[in-house]
């Protein structure tokens, strides 16, 4: 049988499947349940670096006695912080000692201000790697300030702990390829490509603004799976292929343009974290039928064929395709 053990980050994973960061893994017994269906491993709910700022406004006695045997919980204290996230630190030291599998910790941020020290925390508590869910809504800053932050943060995180770091992206940049090279040379030891946001759409009946389809669709897989390629092909790290992943057909693909894992949360909602047990079998059933002997050795394989395919991944039109639908199509 073909094995489905990987490396991600340094860490061993005992298959490229990773729950994504999400309602899921916000519980102790989500992650269990992922942890038994056979879950390479599971990224934390995003603790909100606004709520580990906040929390230095509630500054009290309780939590200082909760510092105790936690020395580095004074230094933030020290600049200000406290209570809010000392239940995310705890929930670390719970999910650890309820599971085997790699357990990456997850900070939504913005800013490398003042929460940054809090990353030694999650690390003392027992997380085995931490992502940077770094997230901003671009509205009216410079966008060369906005990507020059997200380095910062980078440096100032992998700074403060010895765990890998990871960076979790959206995928809206002008110029992707040149923010993750910054990334990795920060000191990202992964790039997931690419987080999903809630978008909007119009209720007709109300005619009012609501939240959009929560769940991703198996087309949008198509967006992630260029960049992964083109990350894959070009950085000295590790890439996790993330959004539109349903199915073992979309977690082969990815794996095939170089990614190192897949993550996803959408399938799990939809079919239960019993479906991880599925898409394991489904994807050692893959490699078996075609004789191939791990996932190891797929990975990257449908890159660098020739120089031709290999520009299928930079071409956004093609001048040939758009003659032939003139040719085809008539109106
Ligand atoms: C209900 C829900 C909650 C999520 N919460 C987080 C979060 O706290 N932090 C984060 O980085 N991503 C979060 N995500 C994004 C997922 O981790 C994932 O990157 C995204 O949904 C794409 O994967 P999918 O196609 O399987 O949905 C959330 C997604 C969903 C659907």
């Amino acid at each position: 049988m073909a094995s489905l053990a990987t490396t991600y980050m340094g860490l061993r994973l005992d298959n490229p499947l990773v729950v994504s960061s999400s309602g899921i893994t916000g519980q102790v017994s989500g992650i269990e349940r992922c942890a038994d269906a056979g879950a390479g491993a599971v990224v934390l709910k995003s603790m909100f670096e606004e709520l580990i700022i906040a929390a230095s406004k509630n500054l009290d006695e309780t939590v200082v006695a909760s510092g105790e045997g936690r020395p580095e919980i004074y230094d933030y204290l020290d600049l200000g912080m406290s209570f809010g996230p000392l239940p995310y630190l705890e929930f670390i030291e719970k999910v650890r000692k309820h599971v085997a599998i790699p357990v990456i910790a997850s900070v939504n941020c913005v800013s490398p201000n003042q929460w940054v020290p809090y990353a030694r925390s999650i690390e003392s508590a027992g997380a085995d790697a931490l992502e940077l869910n770094i997230s901003h809504f671009p509205s009216d800053e410079d966008s060369r300030a906005i990507e020059a932050r997200y380095v910062e943060i980078v440096s100032e995180v992998t700074r403060q702990v010895s765990i890998p770091v990871a960076v979790k992206l959206g995928l809206h940049f002008t110029s992707p390829l040149v923010l993750m090279g910054d990334l990795v040379a920060a000191g990202a030891k992964a790039l997931v490509l690419f987080n999903r946001f809630h978008s909007v759409d119009v209720d007709l009946e109300s005619r009012r603004l609501v939240f959009a389809v929560r769940f991703s669709s198996a087309s949008e897989q198509t967006i992630p799976l260029r960049w992964v390629g083109l990350a894959a092909g070009k950085f000295d790290c590790d890439v996790a292929a993330s959004t539109g992943i349903l199915d073992a057909e979309s977690i082969l693909k990815m794996l095939m343009v170089g990614a190192t894992v897949t993550q996803f949360c959408s399938c799990l909602y939809q079919n239960g974290t019993q479906y991880l047990s599925e898409l394991k079998h489904d994807l050692s059933a893959w490699l078996d039928s075609e004789g191939i002997a791990s996932v190891d050795a797929i990975r990257g394989i449908a890159l660098g064929h020739t120089e031709d395919q290999a520009s299928l991944l930079t071409r956004f039109q093609y001048v040939s395709d758009l003659e032939e639908a003139a040719s085809t199509y008539t109106f």
